[in-house]
């Protein structure tokens, strides 16, 4: 790698001014920055106004932006609108029919066009069909799908009938989907047939049967037919074009409340179950439009390209709500980041002369390893902003991403949020100065602080915990079905929402983010929960206890370690521990898989019972053990 070691220890305490062009055409310029952001936070209910005002379609205005107690909050009351009348009829309205909404490709490079009209038309003849199929404000629809436009389609389509989507990222297995539907009680579920990763197809649809088995309250299952395909549909099944074909391209959208619920989406915990977090519309709509508009300083005629899927968060806020409701184009890419070569995505960025490059710490490591001779092959100057989301992104990878695909002429902004927070939460705005390694500042509206367990700001450069100290637009308003969880968050630093992750802040207020401070793993990228894998590899009959624990990992960010205790009578072989993953792999999905699993006499406990990961990561990693007190043996 061209950087070394020392230079980067150097930097990483340095500051980069943003390039003068990003600057000089910024929504908000620097010397603006502290005023607006104090203003946003003295008075949030007219800030918040005023980007609503200006910004957003409203069927009705809102009686008051803020409402509501501790810790449930409301906001713009009896404000009526629909995201999906924000993400297309607007800009339709406003003479932008044909401006492209979409660029989708693939790993073989095929390419379709989606116009913001095409878009609407296509939205409308599903949200019609879901509603001559018995769908009804507030049924729940599950979404298992590629990254394809019919998956923004189906999104939309049930945003515009006022019904729940729960999407389920397509990585997980079988019983994770049946799972999420299950707890949803979803009456639909849309799938596609099949992706192909790596030249290979990896079939969707068997997962969905499988998932779908002995379920009466699914009453449909919408199949997208792919090249190719020609799937005789059974039973409860349709086909997703036939739908399209049959069903009129005109459907009002559903005149929602603000506070009704747009979607669900299952993120990992501290337990064997995730939550269902659910986010309400307004809030929704105003932050994560507003986020992606300063966040990315996005103009009208910028091509912007987010990799995420929107089976996780940042696909729904960055792929598809933020970035439509803007009124961008973007690129939609489906398929491996290096396949057929690791120089795909560049030459992507150079085929769409695209603008704004929205990524993960992950895959810029990776790059990293096949080296900037890839980058160097194609023209990347088209790029005027790259983000990064997920986990830490180390300094020796954002001097890389600055300078290899940035060629030192762009905004680098790190963006720390949640699957909780809906939207941006920490970042700093392209036109402002960024620190390589730290997150940033926090965005507007949002009271951002570095507390010890008893909420108290620590010194600067001290580790603490990240709590958000005022409710923003954004924030999810319950776990579905799972009332305590959501308050939880609000209740153990009270009355603090607690991120669950570890941070410090420094002097001029930058936050650094160390990772998570409870049990859950980022596994390139993907939120995985110690628990959860633990539930599945316990639920092997071999197995008798589990413990699992992230280790740190070049590409993954964290890779996962397991440690088992087997049942009487089995035997440590290299086939069972095969056996073992492959039985992982079908409960949770291939994400989860740990990479080791050591079997082991015994598992570290306190004297209540509860396994001591702690101790088992401290031995693993050759550090400290710390305060064993507690230890039973
Ligand atoms: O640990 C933080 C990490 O990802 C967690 C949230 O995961 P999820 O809900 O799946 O959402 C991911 C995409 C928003 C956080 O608690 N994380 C996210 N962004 C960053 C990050 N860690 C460090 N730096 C980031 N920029």
């Amino acid at each position: 790698m061209a950087t070394d070691k020392n230079e980067i220890l150097l930097k990483v305490n340095q500051v980069y001014n943003p390039p003068r062009h990003v600057v000089a055409g910024a929504y908000i310029q620097p010397e603006e920055y502290e005023s607006l952001y104090e203003e946003s936070i003295q008075d949030p209910e007219r800030f918040w106004a005023r980007i609503a005002e200006d910004e957003l379609y409203w069927f009705q205005r809102w009686d008051k932006v803020r409402a509501g107690e501790h810790p449930n909050y409301q906001w713009f009351v009896n404000g009526k609108l629909n995201i999906t009348y924000n993400c297309l009829d607007r800009h339709i309205k406003s003479g932008r029919r044909n401006q492209l909404a979409y660029i989708c490709t693939n790993e073989d490079g095929d390419e379709v066009k989606v116009t913001y009209g095409e878009l609407l038309d296509k939205v409308c003849r599903l949200a019609n069909g879901l509603k001559a199929l018995g769908v009804k404000k507030g049924d729940r629809v599950a979404i298992y799908m590629p990254q394809i436009i019919e998956q923004v389609v189906a999104m939309l389509a049930c945003a515009r009938i006022g019904a729940l989507h729960s999407v389920v990222f397509g990585g997980f297995s079988a019983s994770a989907l049946r799972m999420r539907i299950k707890e949803a009680r979803a009456k639909v579920v849309i799938t596609a047939t099949w992706t192909k990763r790596r030249g290979k197809k990896i079939n969707y649809k068997m997962n969905v049967d499988e998932a779908v088995e002995d379920l009466p309250f699914v009453e449909k299952v919408i199949v997208a037919q792919r090249e190719g395909d020609d799937y005789e549909l059974v039973e409860k099944e349709i086909d997703f074009h036939e739908l399209l074909q049959r069903h009129s391209p005109c459907c009002d959208a559903e005149v929602m409340d603000a506070e009704d619920p747009l979607f669900i989406l299952y993120t990992s915990g501290t337990t064997g179950k995730p939550k269902g977090v659910l986010h309400t519309i307004g809030g929704y709509n105003l932050f994560t439009h507003y986020t992606t508009k300063i966040v990315f300083d996005l103009h009208e005629n910028d091509i912007y390209w987010c990799t995420a899927d929107p089976g996780w968060i940042t696909g729904h806020s960055y792929l598809v709500y933020g970035p439509l409701s803007v009124g961008v184009t973007s690129v939609l890419f489906e398929g491996a980041p290096d396949f057929p070569n690791p120089g795909v995505w560049w030459s992507i960025i150079d085929r769409y002369r695209v603008n704004v490059f929205y990524s993960a710490p992950t895959a810029i490591r990776l790059f990293m390893k096949y080296g900037e001779t890839w980058p160097q092959k194609y023209d990347l100057s088209s790029l005027r902003i790259l983000g990064s989301v997920g986990e830490p992104l180390n300094p020796e990878a954002w001097l890389w991403f600055y300078e290899h695909i940035g060629s030192k002429n762009c905004a680098l902004v790190d963006t720390w949020w949640q699957t909780e927070t809906g939207g941006h939460m920490v970042t700093t705005i392209p036109s402002y100065r960024a620190k390589p390694g730290k997150a940033g500042k926090p965005f507007f509206g949002v009271v951002a602080d570095v507390v010890d367990r008893a909420g108290c700001s620590v010194e600067p450069n001290t580790v603490g915990n990240l709590v958000i100290k005022e409710p923003w637009p954004s924030g999810l308003r319950t776990c579905w079905n799972e009332p305590e969880r959501y308050e939880k968050y609000w209740n153990t630093i009270a009355p603090y929402y607690l991120a669950g992750d570890l941070a410090t802040k420094d002097e001029d207020g930058y936050i650094m983010i160390l990772g998570r401070a409870d049990d859950v793993l980022t596994v390139s990228g993907h939120r995985i929960g110690t628990a959860e894998v633990e539930s599945a590899l316990v639920s092997h009959p071999a197995v008798a206890e589990a413990a699992v624990i992230g280790k740190p990992h070049e590409l993954k960010g964290e890779s996962i370690k397991g440690f088992l205790i087997i049942k009487e009578g089995q035997n440590n072989s290299e086939k069972l521990i095969t056996d073992i993953k492959l039985h992982v792999r079908r409960e949770l999905g291939s994400l989860a898989v740990p990479d080791e699993l050591e079997i082991v006499d015994s598992l570290p406990k306190t004297r209540s019972g509860k396994i001591m990961r702690r101790v088992l990561k401290a031995q693993e990693l050759g550090m400290d053990i710390g305060d064993i007190s507690t230890l039973e043996d």
